[in-house]
């Protein structure tokens, strides 16, 4: 049997949406709290598939994991000793599960984690990852597919250039350069909230560490950390991912626990393709978002006119809203060029997006959409996450039914995806379809 997500369409989607922590920030901040023994507390944590492989992971490594996923907390406690292996089988899984590497070194001066490979959207190198740490001391030989990586005097603070603001490095060296002896310089770094939030996490953690929210952080080693209770930055692309549905669909759409600022050039280009955007003010919840927190309220024009974007390391445009730009702009008046300047092979999408009826053609790293009247449903093949939300968002804005299968890429970033698109009234259903059983 195989789930698929049967969507019957069109609708506009209208009411009140709450968006708890963001995936790309939660992984990390698990990961980030293998560098103090003892229990740390990480709040506001969304019920997604990736943070179960991130507590059975530090479980693998030794520690002992509390997770209650309504409530959206999760706490870990960090043996004295864990181990260092971080094996293959979790690893192909969740890539994010190399950022227990930089912590892993910097604390226990050793790590074994298995390299994840290419993806559906790229090949995804790690060389900065290596490079980063071996500046800092470390030795990192590449062995039976695993990163094999000893400092056995422990890390020595270093000047570090990033050749590109990587996200996961930029992660991985300031985890890695907070038990350091001395002063490590990252300059270049990636300035997404969602490493203003680790960094914020780490501080909180007794690291000294300036520059945050910057391209250059000043990373002083600390001899220890102490356990951390904290709450996770909301997630800005599931933030946008609503955004975008509202201004498609021409819907009305109030998002809580993420705030505007987060998403500063998405809102110039939502408003751009006529939607109108207000802020809603709130007061956050302490331990997980809800209707009471602060968000924005997002108006669709009855129909988007097209937006040309590219995208870029924060603060520009997210490379993980681009399948929702092209699926905005396949029904938008006009024609729009979206340029991928992140990641070269995050195409797949479109061509399951044509099977709706999208024009769109590729060239290189540009693809250009020209808006029709109305889409029309099928079944398509989600490739990743933001490809599976963005399908389900073409089957929101074609007529009939669309079958959206692959939805176990969904279920790693999008918590209740089904269960709030019904509360948006959207039609929508989680299926079970029989495989084909000639082959
Ligand atoms: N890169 C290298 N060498 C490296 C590191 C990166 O060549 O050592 C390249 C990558 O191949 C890619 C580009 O640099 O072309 C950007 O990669 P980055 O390291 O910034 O991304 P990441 O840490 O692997 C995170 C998110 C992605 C998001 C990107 C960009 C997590 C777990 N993943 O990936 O999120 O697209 O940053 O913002 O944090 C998703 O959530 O669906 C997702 C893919």
């Amino acid at each position: 049997m195989m789930e698929v997500f049967a969507i019957d369409g069109p609708t506009a989607l209208s009411g009140e949406v709450v968006v708890r922590g963001a995936k790309n920030s939660v992984l990390k901040l698990m990961a980030a709290t293998l560098l103090a023994p003892g229990r740390s507390t990480i709040a506001n944590v969304p019920a997604i598939a990736d943070v179960r492989i991130m507590c059975e992971l530090l479980r693998r490594l030794g520690c002992e994991i509390d997770y209650d996923a309504e409530a959206g907390v999760v706490s870990i406690d960090v043996p004295e000793r864990p181990g260092i292996t971080a094996d293959y089988q979790l690893v192909r899984l969740m890539r994010a599960s190399i950022s227990v590497l930089g912590p892993l070194v910097g604390r226990m001066h050793a790590a074994e984690v298995a390299v994840p490979g290419g993806d559906a959207i790229g090949s995804r190198g790690l060389d900065m990852h290596q490079k980063g740490l071996e500046q800092l001391g470390a030795r990192v030989t590449l062995e039976h597919g695993y990163f094999v990586a000893s400092a056995p005097g422990g890390l020595r603070g270093a000047e570090i250039g990033l050749a590109f603001p990587s996200v996961g490095a930029t992660e991985n060296l300031v985890m890695a350069a907070v038990l350091a002896e001395g002063e490590t310089v990252v300059e270049n770094a990636a300035r997404e909230p969602e490493i203003v939030d680790i960094c914020e996490m780490l501080v909180a953690m007794g690291a000294r560490i300036d520059g945050i929210g910057t391209s250059r952080l000043v990373v002083r080693g600390v001899e220890a950390l102490a356990p951390v209770s904290h709450r996770c930055v909301g997630d800005r692309i599931v933030a946008g991912t609503w955004a975008f549905a509202a201004a498609a669909t021409g819907g009305d759409v109030t998002v809580r626990g993420v705030g505007r600022e987060l998403l500063p050039n998405v809102v110039d280009k939502l408003e751009e393709a006529g939607a109108v955007l207000t802020e809603v003010p709130g007061t956050p919840n302490r331990d997980s978002a809800t209707t009471e927190d602060p968000g924005f309220r997002v108006q669709g024009p009855e129909r988007p006119r097209s937006i040309h974007v590219a995208t870029l390391p924060f603060p520009g445009f997210p490379t993980d809203l681009q399948p929702f730009v092209i699926a905005l702009n396949a029904v938008a008046e006009g024609v729009g060029l979206l340029t991928e300047n992140l990641f070269e092979a995050r195409w797949r999408f479109v061509n399951e997006l044509s099977r709706l009826g999208a024009r769109v053609s590729i060239d290189g790293n540009h693809a250009l959409v020209t808006g029709v009247e109305s889409l029309s449903g099928a079944e398509v093949e989600a490739s990743d996450i933001r490809a599976g939300a963005g399908l389900v968002l073409g089957g929101l804005l074609a007529e009939g039914r669309t079958e959206v299968s692959g939805v176990d890429h969904i279920d790693r970033g999008y918590e209740d995806f089904v269960g709030k698109l019904t509360g948006l009234g959207a039609v929508i259903r989680r299926l079970e379809k029989d495989e084909p059983d000639f082959l």
